[in-house]
């Protein structure tokens, strides 16, 4: 995205419809290279209409990020972030920004981006990333200790998301071992989230761990998913960047804690948003294949599933809810 074209979307962030000779002399371009860059921010997610005789407008009016509102966000929580804030209008995964940054700028940095070209979710799957209308972010953390002792990050992530959610009364939403957010009311609920958290460093520590968070706030109702989705349409009330300092705010405070103590202190916690507890679920493992009753989870950020042998501790895997 170039800035003529991020200059047009604060042009048309407003509520009012605006014409394209409006829009071409405040770029200073002509009609029709305004025209080309509409079409080309159509293409991003951006829902511009065009009405006759008055103009483009937006469907709906946009809340851009902005890095002084979120500052000021995050001071009235009396927290600063250790590193830096950057906000992306357009990039491919705000995951591999945070990697990109000098590796003494990642600890305490966050990254939100408008649009992600290549968004990405667990197990190489894609995360659709439309422009302007959800939160997808990525903050860089370092510990001291090892790879082995991260495995409940991603737990932790997304309760801090549900647990920011909750602070704007937004409580329907559940967390699906390991990493979903899913908000509805069971047994339908749909996707609303996701972490992807990647780490990189020493099997004894430290390591670097970058925690990527994707949160549908308004999803085109035609967009191309597969798989139930949910978003917070009916929730516009909430300002995104207020949304993304809580979740920052919670990060900020819940890392040191899980740094020094890990999982342990928050796993009530996750057990008391956890999805299907009680439920028998099968699990799709890399070398398991089971169905059990779905308990909580233990320390390391691990499943407890009973079946008739017993308890059993799973690591890695899916689970789907078993049909009755
Ligand atoms: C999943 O549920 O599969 C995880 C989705 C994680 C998406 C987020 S959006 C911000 C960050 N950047 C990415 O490319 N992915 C994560």
């Amino acid at each position: 995205m170039n800035p003529q074209q991020i200059k047009l979307i604060h042009l048309l962030a407003g509520a009012e419809a605006v014409s394209g000779e409006q829009l071409g002399v405040a770029l200073g371009i002509s009609r029709n290279a305004v025209w080309k860059h509409l079409q080309k921010l159509r293409g991003l997610g951006l829902e511009i209409q065009a009405i006759a005789g008055r103009g483009y407008q937006l469907q709906a009016p946009l809340e851009l990020f902005n890095k002084e509102t979120i500052d000021a966000a995050l001071h009235q929580h009396s927290l600063q972030l250790p590193g830096r804030l950057i906000i992306q209008a357009e990039t491919a995964s705000s995951n591999d920004d945070l990697k990109n940054l000098p590796p003494e700028q990642q600890h305490g940095s966050v990254i939100i981006a408008e649009y992600q070209s290549a968004g990405r979710g667990r197990r190489g799957r894609t995360w659709v990333s439309p422009f302007g209308r959800n939160i997808y972010l990525s903050m860089g953390w370092e510990f001291q200790h090892g790879v082995n002792q991260l495995a409940g990050l991603s737990l932790l992530a997304g309760l801090t998301v549900v647990e920011a959610l909750a602070s704007f009364g937004i409580t329907d939403t559940r967390l699906k071992w390991p990493n979903d957010i899913l908000r509805g009311k069971a047994p339908a609920l749909a996707k609303l989230g996701g972490c992807l958290v990647e780490i990189s460093g020493d099997i004894a520590g430290p390591c670097q761990a970058t925690i990527g968070i994707g949160l549908n706030l308004r999803l085109p109702d035609d967009i191309d998913i597969d798989q139930s989705w949910a978003d917070l349409r009916d929730r516009s009330d909430i300002s995104r960047n207020t949304l993304a300092a809580e979740i920052i705010a919670r990060l900020l405070q819940a890392l040191p804690v899980f740094s020094s103590r890990g999982l342990e202190p928050f796993i009530e916690a996750w057990n008391q948003y956890h999805a299907y507890a009680g439920e028998t679920v099968h699990l799709c493992g890399p070398d398991t294949s089971m169905t059990g009753v779905a308990l909580g989870i233990d320390k390391h950020g691990a499943l407890l599933l009973q079946d008739e042998s017993g308890i059993k501790t799973i690591h890695s895997g899916e689970i789907s809810l078993r049909r009755k």
